[in-house]
This record gives C-alpha cells, sequence and structure tokens, in this order.
C-alpha cells in the first residue's frame, strides 16, 4: 500500500509510523510526506528517513479550491492509496474527499464524539472527565465527526497535570495510530 502522511508540525506521529514500518511491523511504504507549513519539523524527520518530501501553503494560492486542487494532484501523482493525517490542522475539502472515499483517516487526542476540535486533550483535562484518550476515525466533511475505526483510553490520574496528561496522549497515539494502520494494509493485502 501506498501512503502519504499530511502533518502541520512537529510530527512525533509521523515518526512513529515511519520507524514502525522500519521496524516490518507495516508492510507499506511512505511515498508522500507532506506538509502545509514550510518550516515544519515534520520535514526535517522525513528528510532524515529519506521520505520524499513536499511542502507548500495556503497563502501561496488565490483560495483554498486551488489549493485542494494542487494537492490532490500530489497525492494522485504519487498514486497514493491511503491518506493519514497525523497533526494536520486543516480541514479536508470535498474533491479530496471524493477523491478518497474511506480512504482518509485521522488521529484525534479525546475520546471522540467528547472533545473534538483543537484543544482535545486540554478540554478533556478541563472538564475533570474520569477517562480520556485517543481515537482514529476515517475523516468526513465535519471537524472530527468520521466513523470511528479504534480507540484507547487512559485513567486520569488526581496527580495529572496537563503536562502528564499530554505526555501519556501521546505515548498512546504512538501506539494506536501505527497498529490501526497495519491492519488497514493488511486488510487491504487479503
Ligand atoms: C496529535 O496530538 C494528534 O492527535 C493531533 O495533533 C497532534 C499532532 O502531533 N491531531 P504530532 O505533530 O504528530 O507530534
Amino acid at each position: 500500500m501506498r501512503l502519504a502522511v499530511l502533518a502541520s508540525g512537529n510530527g512525533s506521529n509521523f515518526e512513529a509510523i515511519v520507524q514502525s514500518i522500519e521496524h516490518g511491523k507495516i508492510d507499506a511504504e511512505i511515498v508522500l510526506l507532506f506538509s502545509d507549513h514550510r518550516d515544519a519539523y515534520v520535514l526535517e524527520r522525513g528528510k532524515k528517513h529519506d521520505v520524499f518530501t513536499q511542502s507548500f501553503e495556503l497563502k501561496e494560492f488565490e483560495n483554498k479550491a486551488s489549493y485542494e486542487k494542487a494537492l490532490l494532484e500530489l497525492l494522485q501523482s504519487q498514486q497514493v492509496d491511503l491518506v493519514i493525517l497525523a497533526g494536520y490542522m486543516r480541514i479536508i475539502g470535498k474533491d479530496l474527499l471524493q477523491a478518497y472515499p474511506n480512504r482518509i483517516i485521522n488521529i484525534h487526542p479525546a475520546l471522540l464524539p467528547d472533545f473534538p476540535g483543537l484543544h482535545g486533550i486540554r478540554d478533556a483535562f478541563e472538564a475533570r472527565v474520569e477517562e480520556t484518550g485517543v481515537t482514529v476515525h476515517y475523516v468526513d466533511d465535519g471537524v472530527d465527526t468520521g466513523p470511528i475505526i479504534a480507540q484507547s483510553a487512559v485513567k486520569l490520574d488526581p496527580a495529572d497535570t496537563l503536562e502528564t496528561l499530554e505526555e501519556k496522549i501521546h505515548a498512546i497515539e504512538h501506539q494506536l495510530y501505527p497498529a490501526v494502520i497495519a491492519k488497514i494494509v493488511k486488510d487491504h493485502q487479503r
């Protein structure tokens, strides 16, 4: 399977996925790492792992539609089978969704449908829930609303600070996302 990872920033999830591939745990190839920020740290990670990286920014285009068209063309030029959003901080537009039905997945740092949006970890922490976690889901045209593929929960410890909770959530993400991708790849090979 030919994978594309779309990421806007740090790229720790990209790193976890690429390492799983390098360790033979995912039988697929990352044929494209795209970032919508030319200075995103994830691009350094991509180069370090010899992944084909590309980057352009929305503001370089006339509008969102032409940005998405360029992104779609890039994905098609690499014959991508599965689009993996890993900290990609944009809504996926209609044309991309239509081109990859059930082929775009996202990871969210909360137990959806609770705490969608930009601050899943903080919002759960401030709501003093007993447990929160991580969700991997298919992407649709809403914000963190598509069909759920897998979830992993963690109990909030009374001693947790926002920082310790963030660390726990990210550690879960780095396990769950590669595991889900490995399963999708296997199912695809059948
Ligand atoms: C992760 O917490 C992910 O769940 C959210 O954005 C964050 C990206 O982190 N969608 P990183 O760039 O993979 O380190």
